[in-house]
Parts: structure tokens; sequence; C-alpha cells
């Protein structure tokens, strides 16, 4: 019978006995996989064991910093790299959502391999690789049409001619957060919704620019925040905020306004691939939109999307 704990401690046996005393370098994205792979690395190989954690200047509101805390708090031996400049500059006036994948997935492999490179004696790569990760990237390859191409550190291994550790190879996600609890990762880690690799890019439609991704990030540090507040956040499988490019006529004040539109999505999935759009009450969107409209510089109408899965996807890109 397969239980957590005796999950744990084979696996700790089995990284040391890959491992030995050489050293592992892994890239953390703030996600439960790469969170709970890097801890159970850790708890293997202790400070043998080193981290990087890039800033792309797309993740959620403050995301970074507390990430990065919460990584030291555990004892994991990490760097935070801030490379927004680099993303913002490389993604200046593009507007297709497969580029933007694609330049964010390369800008990600060169800062990796850059601060990996400047780490001696490294003879392995960890990830945080679970069972539906190794099934998809088969079928990608194979000769389904790709929708979309998911970013995940899925072209560093070829780059950089190391050793794979991968602990969660053969897990599912429900079995990945047990085994996390079972390690004493915090809830606020494995009870998180996805959250997807190019970020906040591919919920801006079209151009990225600095102040579009700091009014996103306000808009959905509200309505996140909002749905933990209310206690929604844990009745959804995912949920965020997507800025239109769209500007529209509004009225504060006195004043006509002529500014960006927001849709607020959420649902409720049990693997991404099908997806319902979540019923939330509508006191609940009220007080979002409100909240959303008054707080939020350049944002005058708020819309919820009542698209479900398929013919929609979950990410408008
Ligand atoms: P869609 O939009 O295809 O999303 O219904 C299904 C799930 O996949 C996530 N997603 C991505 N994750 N890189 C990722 O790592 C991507 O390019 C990407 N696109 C979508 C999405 O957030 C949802 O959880």
């Amino acid at each position: 019978d397969w239980t957590p704990a005796a999950f744990v401690h084979e696996t700790i046996d089995r990284i040391r006995e890959q491992v030995g005393n050489k050293r592992v370098v892994m890239a953390l994205s703030g996600g439960v996989d790469s969170t709970v792979a890097a801890e159970l690395i850790h708890k293997a190989i202790g400070q043998n064991l080193f981290c990087v954690f890039v800033d792309n200047g797309l993740l959620r509101k403050d995301e970074f910093e507390t990430v990065l805390d919460s990584y030291k708090h555990m004892g994991l031996n990490v760097k935070g790299v801030n490379a927004r400049d680099l993303f913002y500059g490389e993604l200046k006036g593009v507007s297709d959502p497969e580029q933007k994948r694609k330049i964010i997935g390369r800008l990600f492999i060169e800062v990796f391999q850059q601060e990996a490179t400047q780490l001696t004696d490294i003879s392995f790569l960890g990830q945080g690789t679970i069972y539906p990760d190794v099934i998809e990237s088969v079928s990608v390859n194979g000769p389904s049409v790709t929708i979309k191409s998911h970013h995940n550190v899925g072209g560093l291994p070829e780059k950089m001619n190391m050793s794979l550790v991968e602990p969660l190879r053969f897990l599912f996600k429900d079995e990945v957060r047990r085994v996390g609890r079972e390690i004493g990762i915090s809830e606020l880690f494995l009870g998180r919704h996805p959250f997807p690799g190019p970020g906040l890019a591919i919920r801006i439609l079209g151009e990225i620019t600095p102040d579009k991704v700091a009014m996103l990030q306000e808009a959905d540090a509200i309505y996140i925040e909002g749905l933990r507040d209310a206690e929604l956040y844990d009745k959804v499988w995912q949920a965020g905020t997507i800025l239109l490019p769209v500007q529209s006529v509004g009225v504060m004040g006195d004043e006509r306004t002529y500014e960006f539109t927001v849709a607020l999505r959420a649902v409720t999935s049990t693997d991404g691939m099908t997806a319902d759009w979540a019923h939330l009450p509508y006191e609940f969107l009220a007080k979002m939109s409100n909240d959303i409209i008054n707080r939020v510089k350049g944002i005058n109408r708020v819309v919820y999307d009542i698209s479900s899965k398929p013919p929609a996807t979950i990410e408008w890109e």
C-alpha cells in the first residue's frame, strides 16, 4: 500500500544513493511540485542542493518576495534572480500568445543556465516533474495537435547535459500534496491554485507593458484576496484576472473616463482538461467589481467570464 511516509523514506534513500556527495541545481517556481521536490532533495542532501528562483516580472503581486522568503524559511539554499527588465525588454511589442510563450521559455532557460554555470561542480538537475507531465510531454510530441505549448522546464535537460533527479516522476497531484503535508510544507504552497509558467503574460491580451502588469497585479490581488476572505478560494480549482485590450467609456465623479476592462475568471475542475465556470455568488462579484474599479487606477469596467472548457480554455491566450 502506498503511504506518503513510506514514499518519503524511500525517496530520500534513493536520492542519496543517486547523488552521493555531488551537487544538484534546481529551478523553483513557487508551485506545489517544484517546492515538494526541492524539499525532498533538500532532506536528502541538504546544502548540496542549489535552488534558483527567477522573477520574470510576470508573477502575481508580491509573489516573488513572499515565496522567496518562504523558501529561505524552509532552509533551502536559494538564490532569487530579478530578471524583470530582461523579460519586459524581449516581450516589448509582442502580442502573439505562442510567441510570448516561446520568448518566456527561452529567457527562463537562459537565465537559469547562466546561474547554474556560476555554480561549480554541479552534476545533477532537480525537477518537479510529476506523472501527468510525463504523459503529456509524450502526447505533445506525438501526432496530436499542440493547442498551447506549455512552458515547463522541459527543454532544460538536453541543453544542460546533466542527469535528472525527479523524485515526483511517478506521482499524481494529490499524492504530491500528501507527500508535501507529510514533510511539513505549508498549506500556503499545498493549497495553491495552478498558475501558468508564462504567468500574467498570457493574461494580458495583446502587448505587455510594465504598466499593464502593475495594473493587472493590483486587480488580481484584490480578487484573490477577496476569494480567500469569502472562503471561496478552496472551492474553485483556479482563478485569475485577465486584462483585456479594450478601453471603454465610464464616468467617475463628473469626469468621463476611457479606461481598461478586466475579466474575472474562476473555474471548477479536477485536472484542468475540462472545466466549468464557477458559480460565484453575485454579492461577491459585486464587491469585487466595486473594489477593483475604486482601487485600481486605469480600470473602469469588470466582467465575469461564464464560459466553460471546452469549447473555451481556462486562459484567454
Ligand atoms: P487552458 O487555458 O489550456 O489551461 O485551458 C489549462 C491549464 O494549463 C495552464 N496553462 C499553462 N501552464 N504554461 C503552463 O505552465 C502555459 O503556457 C500554460 N497555458 C495554460 C492553465 O493555467 C490551466 O491551469
